[in-house]
């Protein structure tokens, strides 16, 4: 049988001094398509930054089969991994739309025709061709949204985590968002408490929950 794309097993990862995940564990086939859900703080993005190699962490994480440990993994696998970040904001940085999208394969050597045909392929499946020259600092922040997802892309990943892509979208933004996910046959990772969302893709649902609640009470009755 063939290994998952991306396993996670008892993953522990503390923040200060606080454990934010103890023992998780997450499995998702290739082209699988999950989403993880959750209250406020429980800990969807720093399990996403943790995969990433953006956090130290206990436990075992596979991608392809292969385990994940030193920096050079990491890099790697960020070539592989697409992360759309919680806030576009952190994500762009390029002075126009098309700098950001071809930024990735870019950096991935491609060459130059190569990478335009890219750019232009998922521009015109996000429907932002004609953001392509304009300013990041023109764009409204579904734009954004919408252009963070695309400059991921762009870089073809085999797996793509999403951190929240809904949050603030109006009506028109959050429909090319959803019908993306709804379509892609990558595999993906969706992190939401979009109610709406969830009830669209109709994807099986991960629920992280608050782990220090329980060692709370532990401390209370222990
Ligand atoms: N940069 C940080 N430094 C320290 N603690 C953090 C940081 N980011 C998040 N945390 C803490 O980690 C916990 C989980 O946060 P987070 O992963 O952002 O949750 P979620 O994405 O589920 O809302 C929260 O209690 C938060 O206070
Ligand atoms: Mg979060």
């Amino acid at each position: 049988m063939k290994k998952p794309l991306l396993e996670v097993k008892n993953l522990t990862v503390k923040r200060g001094d606080k454990t934010v995940l103890r023992n998780f564990n997450l499995s998702l086939g290739w082209g699988e398509k999950l989403v993880l859900a959750g209250a406020n703080g429980v800990g969807k993005t720093t399990f996403a930054e943790t995969v990433l190699g953006f956090l130290p962490f206990e436990g075992e994480i596979f991608f392809s089969g292969k385990p994940i440990r030193d920096k050079k993994d990491f890099r790697n696998l960020r070539k592989k991994v697409g992360y759309v970040f919680q806030n576009p904001d952190d994500q762009l940085f390029m002075p126009t739309v098309r700098g950001e999208l071809s930024f990735g394969p870019e950096n991935l050597g491609l060459p130059p025709g190569a990478i335009g045909e890219r750019v232009e392929r998922v521009a015109r499946k996000l429907g932002i061709k004609r953001l392509l020259d304009k300013s990041v600092f023109e764009l409204s922040y579904g734009q954004k949204r919408l252009v963070s997802i695309a400059c991921v892309l762009t870089m073809e990943p085999q797996l793509l985590i999403l951190d929240e892509p809904t949050n603030g979208l109006d009506r028109e933004n959050w429909e090319r968002v959803a019908n993306f996910l709804k379509k892609t046959e990558k595999a993906v990772l969706v992190i939401t408490h979009d109610r709406e969302l969830i009830n669209y893709l109709r994807w099986k649902v991960i629920y992280l929950s608050e782990i220090n609640f329980v060692s709370s009470l532990n401390l209370q009755f222990g």
